[in-house]
């Protein structure tokens, strides 16, 4: 890992500073202002040179000013429908015909095809899926990535109930998956679960070449997203298209954007859902 880069943090209420301390590889370093502190010398190894962290809240990282909410599922209600409603089992399974089992199998194959290193979870929500995969494997030091604030919030309270707390070398970063302030070749596993429906073609592209950049040659990625499959759900696919709320595309259009950028996947359709696998 690069030589730890310092990096201005926001100032934090009075007080609050001594709760932090430095310890260790996972703690923090200082500058000379007590209300001060750069990130974890262990993060700052990994994010590019040119990107400033602001600290929202322990563990909490983001690349925007503070109060700053890119993200749609910031918006009144989003979060907590996409929490409760689509991460629903039952909804999952009759809706897109698939297991919600079928992500925990997913991400646990894709942290033991590459067992060390750092983990991302590339717009990783609220974990809803796979939390409990995450808080067996604290070991590793991980990034979990999103524009949603709020989800990253819900995400950080899933990881905290489960192990009693946030282990030092996990962190929540609030950030773009288009554009991420990572240096190249940092990580050993790459997650992406539901993301790619999100985003148009072009961004699909884009998405998928930031993720290439920050794997290392050896890395693995594991990716999930929603796919026409010739079921009746087509047409309710469709219809939330039509509605903005997503992208109906077929699986050849999605194979043909990982072809486009050269990488090479292995991929499964169950009901809706298209469980791909690169590296
Ligand atoms: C359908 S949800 C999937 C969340 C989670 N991976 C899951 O499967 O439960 C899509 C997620 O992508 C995030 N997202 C959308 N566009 C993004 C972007 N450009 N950068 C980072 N996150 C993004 C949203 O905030 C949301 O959490």
């Amino acid at each position: 890992m690069g030589t730890p880069v310092p990096f201005k943090l926001m100032r934090i209420g009075p007080g609050e500073s001594s709760s932090y301390t430095d310890q260790s590889n996972y703690g923090w370093a200082r500058h000379g202002d007590a209300n001060i502190m750069s990130v974890p010398h262990i993060l700052s190894s990994i994010i590019s040179e040119d990107v400033r962290l602001n600290l929202v809240e322990p563990n909490i990282y983001s690349v925007y000013p503070i109060g700053d909410t890119p993200g749609s599922y910031d918006s009144i209600g989003a979060s907590t429908i996409y929490d409760v409603v689509a991460c629903n089992r039952f909804y999952n399974l009759i809706m897109w015909g698939y297991s919600i089992k079928d992500y925990a199998t997913l991400c646990k194959d894709s942290l033991v095809s590459s067992p060390e290193g750092w983990v991302l979870d590339v717009a990783c929500g609220s974990l809803a899926f796979t939390a409990g995969i995450y808080a067996d494997c604290s070991d590793r030091p991980m990034v979990f990535l999103d524009q949603s604030i709020k989800l990253l919030r819900k995400a950080k309270s899933r990881l905290e109930k489960l192990n009693g707390n946030i282990s030092k070398n996990m962190f929540f970063l609030h950030a773009d998956a288009l554009q991420l302030p990572f240096r190249a070749n940092v990580f050993h596993t790459a997650i992406s679960l539901n993301l790619l429906h999100c985003l148009c073609m072009a961004d699909v592209k884009r998405a998928l070449k930031e993720i290439q950049r920050v794997l290392t040659k050896r890395g693995n990625s594991a990716i999930t997203t929603l796919v026409q499959s010739s079921r009746w759900s087509d047409r309710y696919l469709n219809m939330l298209a039509g509605s903005g709320a997503l992208i109906s595309r077929s699986s050849d259009d999605l194979l043909s954007a990982f072809n486009e950028m050269q990488m090479q996947v292995t991929h499964e359709i169950k009901g809706n859902l298209a469980f791909i696998k690169y590296g």
